[in-house]
């Protein structure tokens, strides 16, 4: 079965052809970076509409590079939540359009589901496994138990991971989008350099949750506070022990989760997990099977919603028609 993908859920315009679940034919990514980058930041109004502007070009483009008529495709998958309302509605609405005209099935994908679905694309992964999706807008520790089953034992109580990421990045001006360019600059850094205080673990109902308030603050306000004597307060030096500081709160919270769970399968994804401090620190524990996606499909892409939606679509579920864009998801979160 060959499933088209649509995603549109923030400021990637993209669609992608996938067969089987698994079988990438076509992945293509619109990104609308420059048209953010002198707001530092994704700017809603702007991001949907040049989705109403792209998403013909871009689902084009994915058949036309798959090599597939639209009447062959047999299904079409779509971001419906959770993301920028605006920005799902331009994917979901264009998605709904082709089903009716070509009378395919509908499926409705859930943006967070389809990110842990990622690295099945390349090898399959058996479950239960740990995830850990990373990204701009979310920063979640959980079970996933299939596809489209999870429990989320932790996620951040302020800011996502991703968004420290860019906010540290566009209150020194290292560029946009953040989270990349402190990476790149970090390469380069002494993560030494500054010792910045990271929450303490939690007891109970909390311990695998995530704060980013403290350390954000730290490295935007009070950097003097942290220097080591005689370091030098340079961008590469604040990126690499940022870096590590963020990095190393996701890796407490994820090693106490293996140590409690007995799991020792991570899957990670999400624009974050293409970190290369984060892929480092876990690849050197070899007792853990660590699944990172490839760079290409850790941020917002259509061959994981394709991917997913072919695993719904073998069930024989389907969306209808009156199916609606959701800015926030309830997270399934254990008691
Ligand atoms: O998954 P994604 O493309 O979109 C969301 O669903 O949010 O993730 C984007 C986020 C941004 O916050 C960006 O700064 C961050 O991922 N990011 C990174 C890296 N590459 C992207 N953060 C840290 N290190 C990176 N290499
Ligand atoms: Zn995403």
């Amino acid at each position: 079965m060959k499933i088209l993908g649509i995603e549109s859920s923030c400021d990637e315009c993209a669609a992608a052809v996938v067969e089987d679940g698994r079988w990438i034919r076509s992945d293509v990514v619109a990104t609308q970076i420059p048209f953010h980058a002198r707001f530092q930041g994704v700017v809603p109004e702007i991001a949907s509409r040049k989705h109403a502007e792209w998403i013909y070009g871009v689902v084009e483009k994915a058949l036309d590079d798959a090599e597939i008529a639209p009447a062959a495709i047999d299904g079409i998958a779509v971001t419906a939540r959770p993301g920028l309302t605006g920005s799902l509605l331009v994917g979901l609405q264009f998605a709904k359009g082709m089903a009716y005209a070509l009378d395919k099935p509908l499926i409705g994908v859930n943006h967070i589901l389809a990110h842990l679905y990622a690295p099945q694309l390349e090898t399959p992964v058996d479950y239960p496994f740990l995830g850990l999706l990373v990204s701009g807008g979310h920063s979640i520790i959980c079970r996933c138990d299939d596809f489209d089953r999870i429990e989320v034992l932790g996620t951040t109580i302020d800011d996502a991971v991703g968004e420290a990421f860019d906010k540290v990045a566009k209150h020194y001006g290292f560029g946009y989008p953040g989270g990349a360019v402190i990476d790149a600059l970090a390469e380069r850094g002494d993560e030494t350099a500054f010792a910045f205080p990271k929450p303490s673990l939690h007891k109970g109902e909390h311990r695998y949750d995530v704060s980013y308030s403290g350390l954000k603050t730290a490295v935007i306000h009070q950097l003097e506070q942290y220097r080591r004597p005689g370091a030098e307060a340079s961008p590469e030096n604040i990126a690499a022990s940022f870096r590590k500081a963020a990095v190393d709160i996701l890796l407490a919270r994820l090693f106490r989760a293996i140590e409690d769970t007995g799991l020792t399968t991570i899957v990670a994804g999400g624009g974050v997990a293409a970190n290369a401090y984060l892929r480092r620190s876990l690849a050197a524990h070899a007792e853990l099977d660590v699944r990172f996606p490839p760079l290409k499909l850790c941020g917002d892409n259509g061959a994981m919603i394709a991917g997913i939606g072919f695993r719904y679509l073998a069930r024989g579920e389907r969306s209808s028609f009156d199916l609606n864009a959701a800015a926030r998801v309830p997270l399934f979160r254990r008691k």
